[in-house]
């Protein structure tokens, strides 16, 4: 497999609680980690975090929350990936045996606050539904609205073959002489078949999961509400359509389409799109839980539905206030020749910074693995760095 180094190095990010039913399995060299059993003793009751609604959901589901909980670690990598220039690097939100939701960030109300939930929202979606179609939930399995008539296609494919072999009886000299009705089909047509993401369970159990911990009545609850809605939505709005040809000898005679979840890569990068481009809301009075942007126009919709929402402007994150949820920045590398955030000058704060040989391990090629971690290899480096005073 050559996944693992040996022997057996699991690194673990901090979200995982079923580490010691993770054994290995040394059968062959094989690096396998055996599946783990998932009741509600060994997920909900190992998790310090939850809220009493979310430990109902889980006593219900713990396979689904197991899952669910690995979306959030999955989300919480990607945020490191996608902020990892940023001051505020997002490597806050690694806890240990709980779901983040505690971190200091998560009670603010910052832009970098309303990334958070999104992706968090988001990683539920992907990973629950991925579940599903994988097979591994009792509670769901392929969608059914996108599920094809296997009889059906069977028999339709069979007529097709069919008449590709009677038409080939009409051959003169081996060239096939047209027949009518021999219009190729439109390229374009196509069933659903296979096994696609059950989408909306996994944004149902999203919705469950997360949003129960929400009163709906203040701001930041209208905020977390909100920005829960937009990472969710990212995944719907992103599936794509995978297809494979059926028929003789290569000819598309039938296609049949199933869809996949955007890769979480990419929902991190949209996310961060809207990370820029996040409005700003302001606290009004009416308890109706609805978003409302800060320049409101009455006669215009709320131009911020598909947007991030956020109501305190950031810190800087120079200095390390742990009340804001910022670690400061000395020790953070940057790039003297860098254009962007990780520039010396603007990751040190202008406090300048050191050119040291630096010897550092960090978690390389993470994979994360069913069900609930992450294996990494660890790689060394040795190198000169540029660190912030
Ligand atoms: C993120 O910031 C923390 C705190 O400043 C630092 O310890 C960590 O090394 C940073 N991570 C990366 C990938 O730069
Ligand atoms: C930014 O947000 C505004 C509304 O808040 C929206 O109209 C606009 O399309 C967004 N731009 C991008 C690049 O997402
Ligand atoms: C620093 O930034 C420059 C310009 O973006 C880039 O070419 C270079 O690879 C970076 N160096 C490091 C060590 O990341």
């Amino acid at each position: 497999m050559g996944l693992f180094p040996a022997p057996c190095t699991i690194a673990l990010l901090s979200l995982t609680f079923i580490v010691n039913r993770v054994r290995c399995n040394e059968i062959l060299g094989l690096k396998i980690p055996v599946d783990p059993v998932l009741t509600a003793n060994t997920v909900c009751l190992t998790l310090s975090s939850l809220t009493r609604r979310q430990l109902e959901v889980c006593m219900r589901s713990p396979d689904v929350t197991a899952s669910a909980i690995q979306g959030i670690q999955i989300a919480i990598h990607e945020c490191q990936h996608q902020f990892r220039d940023h001051r505020w690097n997002c490597s806050s939100l690694e806890t240990k045996n709980k779901i983040p939701y505690d971190s200091v960030i998560f009670s603010r109300g910052f832009k970098e606050s309303a990334y958070a939930y999104a992706i968090a929202a988001a990683g539920v979606v992907h990973a629950v539904s991925n579940a599903c179609s994988l097979g591994k939930l009792k509670a769901c399995s392929c969608d059914n609205k996108r599920r094809g008539d296997e009889e059906a296609f069977r028999l339709k494919l069979n007529r097709l073959q069919l008449e590709a072999l009677n038409r080939g009886k009409g051959m003169v000299h081996g060239v096939l002489e047209p027949l009518p009705g021999d219009l190729p089909g439109p390229q374009d047509s196509w069933e659903w078949g296979g096994c696609s993401p059950d989408v909306d369970y996994g944004d149902k159990f999203s919705r469950d999961f997360l949003d129960s911990r929400e009163t709906y009545k203040d701001i930041h609850s209208r905020m977390r509400l909100h920005n829960n809605r937009v990472g969710r939505q990212m995944i719907a709005e992103n599936m794509k359509r995978k297809c494979k040809c059926h028929g003789t000898s290569g000819s598309c005679q039938l296609k049949t389409c199933w869809q996949v979840t955007p890769d979480f890569r990419t929902v991190g990068a949209l996310l961060k799109h809207k990370f820029y481009n996040a409005t700003l809301i302001k606290a009004h009075n009416r308890n109706t839980g609805q978003v409302e942007h800060a320049h409101h126009h009455p006669h215009r919709r709320k131009s911020s539905a598909g947007e991030l929402v956020f109501f305190e402007e950031s810190p800087n994150f120079c200095e390390s206030e742990p009340k804001l949820d910022s670690a400061g920045t000395r020790g953070r590398i940057c790039n003297k020749t860098s254009p962007g955030l990780d520039n010396c000058e603007s990751l040190c704060c202008g406090r300048g910074h050191n050119i040291l040989r630096q010897t550092r391990r960090e978690r390389c090629n993470c994979k994360f693995h069913w069900c609930c971690y992450v294996a990494c290899e660890e790689c060394r480096v040795t190198e000169w760095v540029s660190v912030c005073k």
